[in-house]
């Protein structure tokens, strides 16, 4: 079930990112974990638009429900939070998703947080989680960014390190940097695996430690062989996708084709263009097909192959929850020119 939530307080973070803070619902209250997102519903121009947004509030810390959104370069719906948007408006959500959350019963000790630009939202939902909830766990943020200005959340993340002082260490990366060679937390260039392992070169073990991960996939990979190299697996890395990264290489024995589709009850059929999911073909036909993250996470654009082939390309993460026919429509390309899918 939906819900419907009134716009109560627009925060300006930056240039070019704001805060929407939502109020609770009247009667039935949205319950979310730390690091979850939620799912907004647009309609512009009698198109429907679907995005997700982690929350950068945190359960218990914040009165309402927050989420931050940075201007992506002619993206049309972070444009249109930014610039549209105002206090007052009513806006319809799904319920809260997402497994990107602090892992209990693990007794980490020691929790190491890398984000860059807007992947700090759920890296901050999670950190204030920690910080008020498990005081015997220490955090090292680790935060990269072109300068102060673009740091989304700076006065947030400051006010929490005086109020948390020694649990909570606080690592800026400046790609735009006025060198303060007296100020050892503030570093030049970007988050890169040396200067990851730097970082990590005061843990002894990896017994207690936790990562949470959340930015390009460039920063990805680093903190990873970072990870690998300094403890040699790679165990409690946790990490967050704001969108579909596609290798080139998969889309090889992809081609353009139609696809059939049985959604309630009506049948369509979409040619899918070599590249685009089946999900991206249905919409840009106007087919109102169920999706949320479109990265392959949440499950909502599920579909049951009928006949034909195809493939998922894109996931991060194993889903040996799904059947041998299920497959995820945002992440799934087809391989024959007999595909057909219910959903
Ligand atoms: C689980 C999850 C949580 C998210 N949380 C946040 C959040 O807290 N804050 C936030 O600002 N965004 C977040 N996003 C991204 C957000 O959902 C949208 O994808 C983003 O705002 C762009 O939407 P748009 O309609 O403006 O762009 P679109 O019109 O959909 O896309 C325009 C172009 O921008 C590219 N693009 C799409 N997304 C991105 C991106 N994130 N970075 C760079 N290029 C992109 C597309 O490939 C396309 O070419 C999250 C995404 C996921 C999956
Ligand atoms: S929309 Fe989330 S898995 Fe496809």
């Amino acid at each position: 079930m939906n819900y419907t939530l009134k716009v109560a307080e627009i925060r300006k973070e930056t240039e070019d990112t704001v805060t929407l803070c939502f109020k609770q619902p009247g009667l039935k209250k949205i319950k979310y974990i730390a690091g979850q997102y939620l799912t907004l519903i647009f309609r512009i121009n009698g198109r429907r638009y679907i995005r997700p947004y982690s929350f950068s509030s945190c359960p218990g810390v914040d009165t309402f429900l927050e989420i931050t959104v940075k201007r992506v370069e002619n993206g049309l719906i972070s444009n249109h939070i930014n610039d549209v948007v105002q206090v007052g408006d009513s806006i319809e959500v799904m319920p809260p998703m997402g497994d990107f959350i602090f892992e209990e019963g693990h007794g980490f000790k020691d929790v190491y947080f890398w984000g860059v630009g807007s992947g700090i939202t759920p890296l901050l939902s999670i950190i204030k989680y920690i910080l008020s909830e498990k005081t015997e766990v220490k955090v090292h943020l680790n935060y990269g960014n072109r300068s102060h200005e673009s740091t989304i959340f700076k006065n947030q993340i400051d006010q929490l390190k005086e109020r948390y002082g020694d649990r909570l260490t606080i690592r800026h990366f400046h790609t735009k940097l006025v060198i303060d060679e007296a100020n050892p937390y503030l570093i030049q260039g970007r988050i890169d695996q040396d200067k990851a392992l730097k970082i990590l070169s005061d843990q002894s073990e990896h017994n207690g430690v936790a990562h949470y991960i959340c930015g390009p996939a460039g920063l990805k990979e680093s903190v990873k062989n970072a990870v690998q190299a300094k403890f040699g697996n790679l165990d409690h890395v946790y990490s967050e996708d704001f969108e579909l990264v596609k290798d080139p290489k998969d889309f090889e024995d992809v081609h353009t084709q139609n696809v059939s589709l049985n959604f309630q009850g009506e049948k369509y059929t979409v040619e899918v263009v070599k590249g685009k999911s089946i999900l991206e073909a249905a919409l840009s036909a106007d087919i109102e097909l169920p999706y949320s993250c479109q990265t392959g996470n949440c499950s909502t654009c599920k579909g049951s192959m009928i006949i034909g082939e195809a493939k998922m390309i894109g996931l991060t993460k194993v889903r040996d929850d799904l059947s041998a026919n299920e497959y995820l429509l945002c992440c799934t390309h087809p391989l024959t020119d007999n595909v057909h899918i219910e959903i």
